[in-house]
């Protein structure tokens, strides 16, 4: 029962503390010390009528608890009225305008927002264009200008929203039907990125969101080769993800682009470094890394060389022009750099989550 005690006189002696802080007026002082110290309904009283349920034992420990939190709160209100007079003055006595605003809570961008922006500057540093494409597109640039076959399962009404009664309108379900529009609507030379939102009807998970971000890039030009598609996604890995990063490009299969490739970083918790050995290789990864699970390498991005095809469709002679295009989720890396262990983490807008990051 004294244990008890004791952990509440520390809670009243904290509150106490609390309120007079905030004190701010004679008017404020004299219901504090009233709620205090009055001698029937006063807190301290009230503990002090308490005593008799103790055992005699118990009694005397009791009372010194009770009698100690008395003389704290008697002495700070004391102090506090020898300070600033309990009656009389006026506000500027009570108010100290010399001391620090207290901390206003500061809002900051989201991090998929934070995220995106990161990747943009990155990409205008290297002189591309930023090109936003709608959410509602059309059947033909989502799907069959980008090569994308009739029977292809993409296209399947389980995996695309279809508006209804618009056969030929769906919600994007990535951001590459920007490509056409850019495509169509420039003549090369071009560089861009197009980030934003697409959709695919996938029930939420860990790793999948019925609404998510991707960033789109695409250049083409005379003489664009696959080097030049590996040079550029190094030189943004290695300023996004660190200067240590290796990439590995495994063959991948997009309809749109001929040869692709999907990429991987090097794990940049446990094996971001190439080893000391001297052979260019990667240290070996760690069997219990959080962030690769061991595997040593990170998927982080779809990309390939634009399909000739793709070139016709949209009005440009692949004899002429070649050009690369990759897309990365924006979900994906925040995953990865950040170690978000579940993309619906970022949708429930919890700042204790949100506020780690900015
Ligand atoms: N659109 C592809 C996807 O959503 C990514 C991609 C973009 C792949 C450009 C190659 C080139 O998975």
């Amino acid at each position: 029962m004294i244990d008890e005690l004791k952990k509440e006189i520390e809670g009243v002696k904290q509150s106490f503390l609390r309120e007079i802080e905030q004190l701010q007026s004679p008017e404020n002082f004299t219901s504090l010390k009233e709620r205090y110290l009055s001698r029937k309904k006063g807190i301290v009283s009230q503990y002090l009528s308490r005593l008799k349920e103790f055992s005699a034992a118990e009694k005397p420990q009791a009372g010194q608890v009770i009698n100690l939190l008395k003389a704290f709160v008697e002495k700070t209100l004391v102090q506090i009225e020898e300070k600033c007079g309990s009656s009389s003055g006026g506000a500027e006595k009570w108010n100290d305008y010399s001391l620090p605003a207290s901390d206003l809570p500061v809002g900051r961008f989201h991090l998929i927002a934070a995220i995106k922006w990161q990747i943009e500057d990155l990409f205008l540093n290297l002189g591309y264009e930023i090109a936003l494409g709608p959410e509602v597109e059309l059947e033909d640039y989502n799907f069959t200008k980008l090569n994308i076959p009739e029977h292809h399962p993409a296209r399947d009404e389980q995996d695309t929203f279809f508006l209804e009664g618009h056969d030929e309108l769906l919600l994007r379900t990535h951001t590459s039907p920007m490509q056409v529009r850019y495509m169509l609507a420039h003549k090369p030379p071009f560089k861009i990125i197009s980030p934003g939102k697409a959709f695919r009807k996938d029930d939420p998970d860990a790793t999948h969101s019925p609404c998510f971000h991707q960033v789109e890039g695409l250049l083409v030009d005379r003489g664009i080769h696959f080097s030049h598609l590996k040079g550029t996604l190094e030189a943004f890995c290695r300023s996004f993800y660190g200067p240590d990063i290796v990439l590995r490009f495994r063959p991948g299969y997009f309809p749109f682009t001929e040869p692709s490739a999907e990429v991987d970083i090097s794990c940049f918790l446990c094996s971001g470094s190439r080893s000391h050995k001297g052979d260019g290789g990667l240290a070996a990864p760690q069997p219990d890394c959080k962030v690769c699970k061991g595997s040593g390498w990170l998927e982080i991005l779809g990309s390939g060389m634009v399909h000739p095809q793709v070139l016709r469709n949209c009005g440009i002679d692949p004899e002429e022009y070649s050009g690369f295009a990759f897309g990365m989720g924006i979900e994906r890396v925040a995953m990865v750099k950040y170690g978000v262990p579940d993309l619906r983490l970022l949708y429930e807008n919890d700042l204790r989550l949100l506020g780690q990051f900015g």
